[in-house]
Order: C-alpha cells, then sequence, then structure tokens
C-alpha cells in the first residue's frame, strides 16, 4: 500500500489491515479539496479565495459592519456558484459510506457548499455554515435561501430586512462543536480529506482523536500543515482516494459479517 505517494507509518501492514478491520466508529472530516474536482475555489491553494480577496475584507463581523454591501455581493456570488456545481465522485462515495456503513459515521465539513449532501449524505454536520441558509440578525430564525442578499430581502419569518449569510466568520464560534467532540472522542477512525489543517478548532481533530486512541488518515492532494500528526497519509486527487478508500472500508465491513 505504501508508495512514494502514500506514508504508512507505526506498525506493519498486517496490523495495518487488521486495526482497519477492527473500524466501528468513523469520523469524516472535509474541506475545500473535496469540492476542488466539482469547480468550487479552495482558499488557500494558488489562484485561490484568500489569495483574491482578503480575509479582512469578507469574512470577519467587523468587515460586514464596515461594509455590508461589500460582504453580502462576495457571498452571492459563492452562493451563485455553488448552485451552478455538481458533487462528484468524492462526495459520491462518502454518501455511499454513509448509506451502508453500519458504524456510528459523522461527516464533519467545513464546506460551506451543499455538494455532501446533495450526492446523498445524512449523518452530516456544516461546522462553518452554508451558503443555502440565511440568518436573521433581527429574529434569530434560519431560513433555506438560494437567491442574492445584497438587495436586502425581508426575513420570511419576521419581516425585517436583517438577513445575513449563514457562514462561520473568521473569529465566531464553529456550529455544534459539542456533537462534533463526542463523536471525536468516540471514534476508532478519523479521517482528513482536502483540507490544508490551517484553521482552528477543525486542525487540532487529529490530536484529538489521536489522544483517544483512534487511527488516523488524511487523504489530500498535498501534506497539510498537520500532516505528521496522521499515522497514513494519501496523497492524491479526492476523486480518485476517496472512492478507493471507501470500498477499502466497505470491504472490511463484509469481511467482518
Ligand atoms: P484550503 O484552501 O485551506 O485547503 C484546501 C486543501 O485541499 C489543500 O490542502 C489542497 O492541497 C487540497 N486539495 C486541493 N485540490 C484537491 C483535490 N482535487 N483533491 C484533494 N485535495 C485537494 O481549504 P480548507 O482547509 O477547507 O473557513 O480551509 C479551511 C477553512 O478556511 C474554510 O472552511 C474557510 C477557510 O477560511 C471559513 O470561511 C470560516
Amino acid at each position: 500500500m505504501a508508495d512514494k505517494h502514500s506514508r504508512l507509518d507505526g506498525p506493519l501492514c498486517t496490523a495495518h489491515r487488521q486495526a482497519m478491520a477492527d473500524i466501528r466508529n468513523i469520523v469524516v472530516l472535509t474541506g475545500a479539496g473535496i469540492s476542488a474536482e466539482s469547480g468550487i475555489d479552495t482558499f488557500r491553494s494558488a489562484g485561490g479565495l484568500w489569495e483574491q480577496h482578503r480575509v479582512e475584507d469578507v469574512a470577519t463581523p467587523e468587515a460586514f459592519a464596515r461594509d455590508p454591501d461589500l460582504v453580502l455581493r462576495f457571498y452571492d456570488m459563492r452562493r451563485a456558484n455553488i448552485q451552478k456545481a455538481y458533487p462528484n465522485a468524492a462526495h459520491d462515495a462518502l454518501a455511499r459510506l454513509d448509506q451502508y456503513w453500519q458504524g456510528n459515521l459523522l461527516i464533519v465539513t467545513q464546506n460551506v457548499d451543499d455538494l455532501h449532501e446533495r450526492a446523498g449524505a445524512e449523518r452530516l454536520i456544516h461546522m462553518h455554515g452554508e451558503h443555502l441558509s440565511a440568518w436573521c440578525l433581527s429574529c434569530d430564525g434560519r431560513t433555506r435561501w438560494h437567491a442574492p442578499l445584497s438587495d436586502r430581502p425581508a426575513c420570511p419569518q419576521c419581516g425585517e430586512a436583517a438577513l445575513r449569510p449563514d457562514i462561520v466568520w473568521f473569529g465566531e464560534m464553529p456550529y455544534r462543536m459539542d456533537e462534533i467532540d463526542r463523536a471525536i472522542g468516540q471514534c476508532d477512525l478519523f479521517v482528513s480529506i482536502g483540507t490544508s489543517g490551517a484553521v482552528y478548532p477543525a486542525a487540532g481533530y487529529v490530536r484529538t482523536a489521536r489522544h483517544y486512541g483512534a487511527r488516523t488518515l488524511e487523504l489530500n492532494l498535498d501534506p497539510s500543515q498537520g500532516s505528521i500528526m496522521f499515522h497514513e497519509c494519501r496523497m492524491g486527487r479526492a476523486t480518485d482516494l476517496v472512492p478507493a478508500w471507501v470500498d477499502e472500508m466497505l470491504t472490511h465491513q463484509a469481511e467482518r459479517l
């Protein structure tokens, strides 16, 4: 299994296979890399979103207070773009894992697109919010939202023109942290897919998972910042690596039954 594009440390391959065969509870963390092959820009690659826009201008509560039109137009553009994209083979594979995996599974995505759920995944948490949700700052209600926000539409729940993107900006608290922490504390395998490991708390999950005794696997185009923390790293495109890994897991499960 280990070739020049992968790193497998610790025990030898047989022990590794045994460890994989014993896996029941899985947490999968995904980042922008899983949606890259669907045509959605990542953040930190060359030409990525944070090269085109300063985080401080578009992705903080302060930016929204200072220049709401700019921020709303930025997210309107991105909301329109994700609606033109389609799930790829990696999203499809995770949805297949969700459908057939009999143990616990939680897919935690940092992505704000809806490609995991459009592929059919259900055991899913959007820790950084969602493009297709609008949050009303007047009544605190959330509404499924596909249209622009920069023309200041009224909140369908209270009528006030106080909607903002339901996106977790820098300086804000990610969503459903308790559930994520609980799942990581109980998982046997933690898998990180297509994330650079630059943003906490997600970047720290591999360390937490190891602390609780989980096996850890990275699937990524380039090694993440926390790559050294993983027992195994496989480097390549998500559309190649993720379907192959899901096949492996479902085969282990079938052999166990
Ligand atoms: P990044 O843009 O930081 O990292 C994307 C990762 O995907 C990199 O490690 C790439 O090597 C990898 N990648 C690119 N193409 C790939 C492919 N085809 N297959 C597999 N991997 C590929 O994106 P994130 O790590 O998701 O937060 O960024 C984390 C957070 O930072 C985002 O959720 C966002 C951002 O600022 C907020 O907006 C709060």
